[in-house]
């Protein structure tokens, strides 16, 4: 059966990003961020490939896409990187998960449910050093850290920190949440922790200072920058691992004048050749780009017309005229012959961040290797 689009995995491209951060981290683990369907790439896929590569921790952000991918036979460590509500802990003894916890409660109400004899639960305790989050302050981290190890059953595998501006290189406010983040380790430095983690992919780039004994890659790992601002030269080599493609299911000849798709948002100025494809906003495509962007066909960039709807989306394919068939390759995200078309430009003109763009891209399109 032909699938209206695909989104086509590319794992050789995943490795070269992911060797670009070791590179930049160093002899420190990388600790992948697969949260929200891997950002859009297929959790199942990824992590696969994230152990086949020898990774030994990934983090997520619910307990629930943890237990999903215990289910699916991941071995890894995951770490849960969101506050779990106390119902939770059953789950996270359960499927050895390694909560974040910023709370004494927590921290009780998991030393509670572990049971007799298994091995304890491991916990990230969590700095806020200026995200405003989930955490406690560097001040109030000593007392957490002895919370923690006086319970029966918890071990404290992590002190962890997250930044709120590191995409912002000029800003000196990461440079602070450091020095918090520093003073948290060191007022707690008696109780040997073993991995310190703060920095995500913008500050594995830009905050050196910043990669202690372990790194959080998310959106870099997946081949996109984290913001435009990030500064360090090599975040030009990363490459977009997810390519999104679909075909054109019908063409047809629409003389001037006419109006097209939902509210006749667009109307053609001369007779146009209107090519349809398959995918709309019930598939991630952005309604709001409608009229606003455009796709790749036989090699050349086209632009999409009318309002984007649920299902079917319209191009106007008028400089193909001849050499364009229903079935040919409609490239969304990715590239053809010389052209690329960049999730970045669909964050550009939505004012948004390719972040939004990707985890958006919904369960009705199959994430298969490309
Ligand atoms: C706590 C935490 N660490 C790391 C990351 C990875 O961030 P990025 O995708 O910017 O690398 C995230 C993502 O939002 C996060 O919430």
């Amino acid at each position: 059966m032909q699938e209206a689009s695909q989104a086509f995995i590319h794992l050789d491209r995943l490795t070269r990003n992911l060797r670009l951060l070791q590179d930049l981290a160093g002899p420190r683990p990388l600790w992948p961020c697969v949260k929200a369907n891997a950002y859009g790439h297929g959790l199942e896929i990824i992590v696969r490939h994230l152990e086949s590569l020898g990774i030994d921790t990934v983090c997520v952000a619910h307990v629930s896409e943890a237990v999903s991918l215990r289910e699916a036979g991941a071995e890894a460590a995951i770490v849960v990187l969101s506050a779990p509500p106390p119902e939770a802990c059953g789950a996270i003894v359960e499927h050895r998960l390694e909560p974040v916890v910023g709370s004494r409660e927590v921290l009780e109400a998991l030393s509670r449910a572990r049971v007799d004899g298994s091995s304890p639960v491991s916990v990230h305790l969590k700095v806020d050093t200026g995200m405003g989050r989930i955490g406690v302050s560097p001040e109030q981290m000593p007392e957490l850290v002895a919370r923690a190890t006086a319970l029966e059953g918890i071990r404290v595998r992590g002190l962890m920190s997250h930044f709120s501006l590191a995409d912002e290189p000029e800003s000196t406010f990461s440079q602070t949440q450091i020095e918090a983040f520093e003073r948290a380790c060191a007022e707690t430095a008696a109780a040997a922790i073993p991995f310190r983690h703060m920095a995500n992919s913008a500050a594995i780039f830009d905050w050196p200072e910043s990669r202690f004994d372990a790194v959080r890659p998310g959106i870099a790992m997946y081949g996109l920058r984290p913001s435009i601002g990030v500064a360090h030269p090599r975040a030009a080599e990363l490459e977009p691992v997810l390519d999104w493609v679909t075909r054109l299911t019908f063409l047809k000849e629409v003389p001037a004048g006419v109006g097209l798709s939902y509210g006749h948002t667009f109307r053609t100025e001369r007779p146009s050749l209107i090519g349809t494809f398959p995918v709309g906003y019930g598939d991630g495509l952005p309604r709001s780009l409608s009229n606003q962007m455009q796709v790749l066909v036989g090699g050349q960039r086209c632009p999409q017309v009318g309002t984007i709807t649920m299902d079917q989306t319209l191009v106007d394919v008028t400089a193909l005229r001849g050499r364009v068939e229903v079935g040919d390759p409609v490239v969304l995200i990715g590239q053809q012959g010389a052209e690329r078309a960049h999730v970045d430009e669909w964050a550009e003109t939505l004012a948004t961040i390719n972040y939004e763009i990707v985890t958006g891209i919904s369960a009705r399109v199959p994430r298969v290797l490309g």
